[in-house]
């Protein structure tokens, strides 16, 4: 297991800021493919292991239904433990739980849905599963066969292979090789000349946002993993900062998945996770059983105007831009996307002032509330909200 403690995430942060911009390198299959940050959901938050056939159906369904998918969520994302068995001839199959895969990736597409996959570079998955290890190609193919759209793809025992290969453990000798292992399977999915978004997961080692894109990644991991607490979600969402310079239209930095739903936040704390990854233009994908959300759940993950932040045309990742969380995303138009969090939670709600100067206007602005859905009107200098413990107040700002 991977618990990093909490001081590894701030110093990450802080090694994250000094870091040098670097050359980019070839791009994923094609810009298209992930020209704002993929939606969709994810079976592992809230399934892990016990994900079934039925469930990711139901998730489907209650995508179109809960108006998720009108509100841009398309990924449906087969986590870790669907898969199965080798045959004699090496082919990978579902397990139990998975009986059809074609047929799941024919319902899922029947939705105006997307479907995703998940696999590792290494002989085992995360959860000990059939890894791709030696099988790439094969199971690209295979993938393509089934309608997949997107792979998750996992390093997990990819890490013993390095170690075997090298007990010295040169850590540029183990980059190289994870680094071809990323490209192997980039040029495998590449091969079956369908286009499937390639998701990279290894938590963000050896900085993986200066050359994620070079092995051929639309998104890559940049942490280690979320859990649906309040300390986990905001050490991870606000050590983001510096890295805004390796997003863009086709490569995005991923700060894990969305805990939204799940129970272990407030509601409050919930709108913070939304609010921050839309300011990072983060890939948005609900974790939470789509089938049993509540009016409160269901309200935060489609709230347009946060989504239209995270998905605004000129794919900027968002940045602190003052003490203590005050963030800001340029948005097309010239309009700027604004986020207050008070997110220290033992404190009380506390009023939080915006000077519009530190966001680039002078003068008087408009103002738009995206979570009251409320216009503001004309503002004068600065804007003070009363914003609640570990929430946030998130506004549209323009002139
Ligand atoms: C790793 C990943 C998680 C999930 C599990 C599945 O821990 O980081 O997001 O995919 O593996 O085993």
């Amino acid at each position: 297991m991977r618990c990093p403690a909490p001081w590894s995430l701030v110093l990450f942060a802080f090694i994250a800021m000094a870091l040098p911009c670097v050359s980019r390198g070839v791009k994923a299959q094609s810009p298209e493919l992930a020209i704002t940050p993929p939606m969709g959901w994810n079976s592992w938050n809230h399934f892990k292991e016990k994900v079934t056939d039925a469930d990711v159906r139901a998730a489907a369904d209650a995508m179109v239904a809960s108006g998720m998918r009108d509100a841009g969520y398309v990924y449906v994302i087969i986590d870790d433990s669907w898969e199965g068995q080798r045959d004699a001839q090496g082919n990978i199959h579902s397990n139990r739980k998975f009986p059809d895969m074609k047929a799941l990736g024919d319902y899922v597409h029947s939705k105006g849905l997307k479907l995703g996959i998940y696999s590792s570079p290494g002989p085992k998955t995360c959860g000990g599963y059939e890894g791709s290890y030696g099988h790439e190609q094969q199971d690209a193919s295979i993938y393509a066969s089934w309608g997949v759209d997107f792979l998750k793809y996992d390093l997990c025992s990819y890490m013993d292979i390095m170690k075997l290969h090298d007990p010295r453990q040169d850590p540029k000798k183990a980059l190289v090789m994870m680094q071809a292992a990323y490209r192997k399977m980039h040029e495998a999915l590449l091969n079956t000349h369908r286009p499937i978004v390639y998701s990279l997961c290894q938590y963000g080692v050896d900085s993986v946002w200066e050359w994620g894109r070079q092995v051929g990644g639309d998104m890559w991991r940049t942490t280690d993993d979320i859990s649906d607490n309040y300390r986990s979600m905001a050490l991870i969402g606000f050590s983001q900062a510096g890295l805004e310079k390796f997003a863009g239209p086709g490569h995005w930095n991923d700060p894990d998945m969305l805990e939204i739903g799940n129970g272990g936040m407030t509601a409050d704390q919930y709108r913070t996770q939304m609010s921050l990854w839309a300011i990072l233009a983060a890939p948005l994908l609900a974790g939470n059983d789509l089938s049993k959300m509540d009016e409160t759940t269901k309200g935060i993950l489609v709230n347009k105007e946060v989504i239209a932040v995270d998905q605004d045309e000129l794919g900027i990742q968002g940045s602190r831009v003052g003490p203590p969380q005050i963030w800001m995303k340029p948005l097309s138009g010239g309009a700027k996307a604004v986020a207050l969090f008070n997110y220290v939670i033992d404190d009380e709600a506390e009023p939080l002032t915006l000077k519009f100067k530190d966001v680039g206007f002078s003068g008087s602005v408009h103002a738009r509330d995206m979570w009251a859905h409320k216009d503001l009107g004309i503002l004068h200098d600065s804007y003070t909200a009363t914003v609640p413990q570990g929430g946030v107040v998130m506004l549209k700002v323009w002139q």
